[in-house]
Parts: C-alpha cells; structure tokens; sequence
C-alpha cells in the first residue's frame, strides 16, 4: 500500500559461504538491490543496505567434509572472497558482515529464547534419516535420493532439478551423503514454529494489504497459504551452528534457516549499535528484502512468521521482490557442478570491465522470467550497446559542444 516512508532499509539474501558468489547471484539479488540503494541515496533518502555471508548449514560442513578441513576454514575462506569481490564490483554494502559473528550468536539465540520462553514452540519427537555407520542425524543435504516428482537425483530438503521442497521421507531410496549407507531412522526430538498459527495474519498481510507485490512472488506464496502452513523445525542434530540456547539441547544448532534471517538484524546492529531499533521497528522505516525466487517462502512466510512471533514492534518487510533465475549458455548455473561465471575470476580476467558486466547483467536481468548469459549476447551487448550506440553518443555529444 501507498505510504510515506521516512527511510529504507534494504536487506540482501545472504550468499552460503561454501562458495564464490556467480553471476546468478549478482542478477537475481545484489545488482538489482545496489541499483534500488543508489537510486534512494541520489534522491536524498536515508538508506542502510545490509548484506553478509550465510556461514551455518549443511552445504557448508559437506564441503569441509569433502576437502578434509573445518567448517570455519571453509566460512573463513569464501567470505573473504566474497566480500572482497562485492566491493570490487561496486556493490554499495553498509555492512557486509557474517553470521558467525559474535554479535549475531547473542541475537539469534535471544530471539529463539524469547520465543521459547514466550511458549511460542511446539516441541515434536519425530523419526529422522540417521547414519548409523557415522553415529550421526543426516540434517537435510545429508540425504541424497531420487525425486519423487521429476526421478532426478534429489536432497533431503529439496531437489534442484525441479525445485520442489522436500523432506528426507518424501526422498525414494534414501542414502547418507556421508557415508553413502541407506539411511536408517532415529527418534529425535526439536522445536517447531507453528506456522499455521499464523496463516491468516501471513494471508492478510501478503494478499491483502501489499496487491503490488510482484505476481511471482505473490502467487508463491497464495500456493503455500492454499496448502496450508505447517508447524516447521527450527533446531537441528548438528554440530555446526548456533547452539539451542535451552538446557537439554546439547548437540542441537538452530536451523539455519531460522539464524539467518536474523543476520539482517545482527548486522544492522553491527553497524548501528545505538540507532538499529529506529530500523527494524520504526513504522515509517520502509523494509524492503531483495531475493532469489528459491527464497521467495522463508523471507515471506517464515520469516514474517518469526518476527509476528516475537513481536516488540518489528515491523515486516513491504515488499519482497524476488527474481528469477539467471542461466547459463541454456543450462542452469549449479555451485556444486561449477558450471557458473564467478565473480572473483571475471574481475580477474576483465581488469576495469565492472560495469560492463553490470550493464549485460541489469539489460538482461531475469525480473519475470528466467533468462540466459550467453557470452556472445554479453560481447554483443558490449560492441553494439555500450561502445557504438552509448560510446558514439558521448562522443559525439562531446566534440560537438562549443567550447566557450
Ligand atoms: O539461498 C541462500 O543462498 C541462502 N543462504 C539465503 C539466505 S537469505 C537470509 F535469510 F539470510
Ligand atoms: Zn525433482
């Protein structure tokens, strides 16, 4: 809805740091949001743009796993570059911080304490996928097996082929990614938000009161609110991540999906440690989260879910623009099969070429539908659009100016 906003603040989805950030990643979220950021800054408003690196989760430990080093070693790595090649590209971050920060360990284990101790959780004992090989639970990506919607190769918690977000139950023939034994199941116990709970706050709010929000987004989050919300996990049997600050929850971590979303906050406080509050709870402070369709349920129904759960004046984002995905060549871009245009190696081998990329990037940007790079397009779009069309212009435009 039309309103008058005394500020923005604009939240960028925080990359995993198991890896580089692609081209992928600069399409869909982080050029669009530094654009939007520019654009206000220009127009005088008051801004703060956060971003920082996704450092807890499965996808980081499996690839600790798989070169033989630690989890902190992986973070410590890809964050680095990460960072370093969002500057160099002329992303305008007020912060770029981590979530395995200090500062964000004390506020995500406060919110899951408040809303524990507000007896907001259901806890659930339940049977999940375990390697009895390893002694270990298999949390989500440990769990590998065939799709049961698109027969492709599929993770316990989701299959990148067709999208689908699945569970380890719903996976046929499921194996330890660890130790590649079939998996067997163990009684465990964790804490669960019920979103269902908050389904008609969530229908109203998305529905009714922001019809502007793009159809992609709005049309995914109609099809989980039809469905029905669910009571969701929000703890996990691992050992890397936040502990669950209750007692009798040792080698428990909250899921990552519930610490880093907080990370928006942690690192708001980071920066601003005196004025955060002004915000994330001031009404006339506009939230705007920049994303990636495949983030499209948690910023929009788990998220908002957590922050109605908590309360104490947060306010929910007013608009959530997701984009499509961008591809690569006619294929889709994939961390794990590196076939991706990773930033850090671009600005290697196009010294001083930054806004090139951002111009193919911003002229081809997947807004409502998915897109191709192609590198002939980007040569094109170079030669044709940038050096001859806009190059021409300025030339031009420059010798025939009287010189007084
Ligand atoms: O999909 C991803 O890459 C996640 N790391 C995004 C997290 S966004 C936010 F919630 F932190
Ligand atoms: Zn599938």
């Amino acid at each position: 809805m039309e309103k008058n906003f005394k500020r923005t603040l604009i939240t960028t989805a925080l990359p995993y740091a198991n890896g580089p950030v692609h081209i992928g990643h600069l399409a869909g979220v982080y050029v669009p949001a530094d654009i939007y950021a520019r654009y206000l800054r220009l127009k005088g408003q008051e801004v703060v743009m956060v971003g920082g690196s996704d450092e807890h989760g499965v996808p980081i430990t499996i690839k600790a796993r798989e070169e033989g080093v630690t989890p902190q070693d992986i973070v410590d790595r890809y964050h680095a570059i990460i960072r370093d090649s969002m500057k160099e590209l002329g992303i305008t971050f007020d912060v770029y911080s981590r979530t395995t920060s200090d500062i964000h360990a004390r506020t995500a284990s406060e919110f899951f304490r408040r809303l524990y101790d507000n007896g907001c959780f259901e806890v659930q004992t339940s049977m999940q996928p375990y390697d009895a090989e390893a002694g270990e639970f298999l949390a989500d990506r440990y769990v590998g097996g065939t799709c049961p919607h698109c027969g492709k190769q599929a993770y316990g918690d989701q299959c990148e082929a067709c999208g689908t977000s699945l569970s380890a139950t719903e996976l046929i023939d499921p194996y330890s990614r660890l130790t590649s034994a079939p998996v067997s199941w163990r009684e465990t116990t964790h804490w669960y938000l019920p979103l269902n709970k908050y389904e008609e706050r969530l229908r109203h709010w998305i529905l009714d009161e922001h019809p502007e929000w793009k159809p992609n987004v709005a049309g995914q989050c109609k099809s989980w609110l039809d469905m029905g919300l669910q009571p969701r996990a929000v703890s996990r049997d691992l050992k890397w991540g936040v502990p669950v600050p209750v007692e009798g929850a040792e080698g428990k971590v909250l899921y990552v999906w519930f610490d880093a979303p907080i990370g928006y906050i942690s690192n708001t406080k980071e920066i601003l440690p005196d004025s955060w509050e002004k915000w994330w709870k001031d009404p006339e402070t506009r939230i705007i989260n920049f994303i990636g369709k495949d983030n499209i349920v948690f910023h929009c129904i788990v998220f908002p879910a957590m922050l109605m759960a908590y309360g104490d004046g947060f306010q929910l984002p007013d608009n959530v623009p997701a984009n499509e995905f961008l591809n690569l060549e006619g294929d889709k871009i994939s961390t794990s099969r590196n076939w991706a245009i990773w930033l850090h190696e671009y600005l290697r081998e196009f010294p001083g070429k930054q806004d090139v990329l951002r111009y193919v990037l911003t002229a081809n940007a997947p807004e409502t539908k998915d897109n191709d790079f192609t590198w002939a397009d980007f040569q094109a779009r170079n030669n044709n659009e940038l050096v001859a069309i806009l190059g021409n212009f300025v030339n031009r435009a420059a010798v025939l100016t009287p010189v007084p």
